[in-house]
Formats: structure tokens, sequence, C-alpha cells
């Protein structure tokens, strides 16, 4: 069962087409108002969400479909000590295909070797967020035009930030990105992504705490919010959470079509004053993502009516044990401990990415 867990699960050529299926919404949206009659999503989300549920839902009555799910983790069997493997299992009996937000690294892919339905990740903890990233393409596409020869500015936690890292793997795909990450050094970009991605993929980027130097030679700006429901110590979230406020003076160095993104909820990292600037983008951003969802929901439910492809053999060991205490491995003790060997000849957690220590 075709499942998307990760940005990479889907192909440059399967973006593209996801993208046009979006414009096609956008300007027909008549066409597609019965396209999933009679069919069932669950947004299973055991983490807050405004943006990421709510589109869904919105997604899926616009193509004639229904809804059943629940918001928090308090609200369903989760809080009685079900495992996400037994949720994936028992909603499959209920529901077409899941959407899902988890605050544990490889929960979505725990649902998805358990559902018999396509799963969709809608974020697991500090990992992944594809779908943020589908409203981030379109967006881009939409705003400049383009997907290829852009340099785009990261900005603020890059490494809690999980829809920088799903941005990341899927811009890098196209020709001529090039990336400026602009980070505090408590929160530069973990390390895996450096050097599995960038450094691998021979991706040209610089890394600076300098946002006012890196402004003018940016076609894309994006913005995050320092994550502060993934530290550990509170002191440093509060040392940290000011690092970078994009005001309209700095805006002036900017180029003229730059655009500004953002996957929100904002804090306080774009003055409210910017949002009257036309570069400022991420509103759009966030209807962008209802279409986007819209045109993945289609892939995923005409996928799951063919025969599945015949699953590829993937060699695993279990001879370490994940050490992110934010991994889900650390608290569903049943599941096993899988690492795969990656490029960099290093061994990986195949749920949360963390390195094998030997
Ligand atoms: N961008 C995003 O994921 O927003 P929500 O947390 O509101 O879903």
């Amino acid at each position: 069962m075709r499942s998307v867990i990760d940005i990479l699960d889907l192909s440059v050529q399967e973006l593209d087409d996801m993208i046009a299926t979006a414009l096609d919404i956008i300007d027909h949206p008549a066409k597609y108002a019965h396209a999933c009659e009679g069919k069932k999503l669950a947004t299973l989300f055991f983490e807050p969400s405004t943006r990421t549920r709510l589109s869904f839902t919105a997604a899926m009555y616009e193509l004639g479909g229904y809804v059943l799910g629940f918001s928090e983790a308090a609200s369903s069997s989760a809080s009685k000590g079900e495992s996400v493997a037994d949720t994936a299992k028992i909603v499959s009996c209920y529901a077409d295909i899941i959407a899902m937000r988890h605050p544990r690294e490889g929960a979505a892919l725990v649902a998805a070797r358990n559902a018999s339905i396509p799963v969709i990740n809608g974020g697991d903890g500090g990992h992944c967020h594809p779908t943020q990233t589908l409203a981030d393409l379109l967006t881009i596409r939409r705003e400049l035009g383009r997907l290829d020869h852009l340099t785009i500015g990261l900005c603020g936690d890059l490494k809690y930030g999980r829809t920088v890292h799903s941005l990341i793997n899927a811009m890098c795909r196209y020709k001529g990105t090039k990336f400026v990450l602009i980070s505090p050094e408590e929160l530069r970009l973990p390390e895996y992504m450096e050097k599995d991605v960038l450094k691998a993929k021979g991706v040209p980027y610089t890394s600076t705490a300098d946002l006012d130097g890196a402004i003018p030679d940016l076609d894309i700006l994006y913005m995050t919010r320092i994550q502060r429901e993934r530290f550990d110590d509170p002191d440093q979230y509060e040392r940290l959470k000011d690092s970078y406020v994009l005001t309209s003076e700095k805006l002036k160095a900017a180029k003229e079509r730059m655009a500004v993104l953002h996957p929100l909820p904002r804090v306080n990292e774009i003055s409210v004053a910017v949002d009257d600037d036309p570069r400022a983008a991420y509103f759009r951003q966030a209807l962008n993502g209802k279409y986007m969802r819209m045109a993945l929901i289609l892939k995923l439910l005409d996928e799951a009516k063919k025969p599945a492809p015949p699953a590829k053999a993937e060699e695993y060991t279990d001879r370490f044990r994940c050490r992110n205490p934010k991994c889900i491995t650390c608290v569903e003790q049943e599941l096993s401990q899988q690492f795969r060997l990656t490029g960099e000849g290093k061994y990986r957690c195949v749920y949360c990415e963390t390195a094998a220590e030997e």
C-alpha cells in the first residue's frame, strides 16, 4: 500500500504531476467536487494543528468525501496506552486513507507498516512534514513561476524545524538550487541533513547567523518558528526565541520578487507589518496546502485501487539501540530496532534517522 511518510517517497515527476493537478483544481474546482464520493479520510492528530488538520479536512470535503478522526491524543485510546500500530490497524477498518500527526519521530512509518490503507505523514516530531513541503512547492511555483535555479534562505530553527528538513530534501532535487542556512549555532541543521543530503548530493550551501547579510541574495526567504515544544531546556528556548524577527525595514534589502514563506504558526519571527508586503506569501502558502493535499489524496486513493507493486527488499540490522529519546522506538518497546546502512557508510535508525553509536 502506497503511503507518504517522507517527501522522498515522491519522485520529482510525481511532485510536478501533483502541482499540475493542484493548478487544475484551482482552475476547475467543479471537476473534482465528487472525485472522492463515498470515501473516508481519518485525521489522527496526536499533536495540535490548525492548518494541516483543517486543510486535510477541507480538502476531503471539497473532493466530496467524508472525514472522521480526533484532534488530540487525550480523546483517543492512545491515552489508555494503545500503540500506534494497533491504532493504525483499527482505523483501517473504518476509513479509506489516514492523515496523521504524532509527536514521536517515526510514528507515521509505524502506522504505515501496520495499516491496510494509505497513510500520510502530517508531521512526526521534529523529523518530517512532507505535506507542508507540498504546500511550499506549489507556493514557490505560483510566486516565482519556477522551481529551479533558486537561492533559498532557511532561517530560524533548522534543528527541530521538520518543515525545513522536508523542504531541503525536495528542493535539492531541482536543478540550480542553492541554500543559505541562517540560524544560531545551537539550532543548526542536524548533522545527518548536512552530511547525508547537502554534502552527499553536492548541493551548494552556506551557513550563517546573519539574516541581514543574507537577504539581498535570496529568491525565497523561508522563516521558521523556534519550536518551543521540542526543547528539553526551557532556558535555552528563552535565550533563543527572539533570534530573528523579519521586519519591513529588513525587507528593503531584498529582491523585488523575493517571496517570504513561513509554514506557520508565527509567533513573533515575522512582524505583522510585513503581511502587507506583496512578497509575503505565507497566507497564500496555507491555502496552497489545501490544493496539494487534495492532489495527494486523489493520487493515493487512485493508486490504492491498483495492485501494489512488489515491495523493495531492504536490509536492516538490529545490533544497535536508537539513542534518540524522541524516537517512537523509545516509547513503544515492542517495536524492533531497525538500522540501515546509508550512503555515507553509517547505520541510521529507519524511524528517526539518528546515527547508531558503535
Ligand atoms: N504548518 C503547520 O503544520 O501548521 P499546523 O501545525 O497548524 O498544522
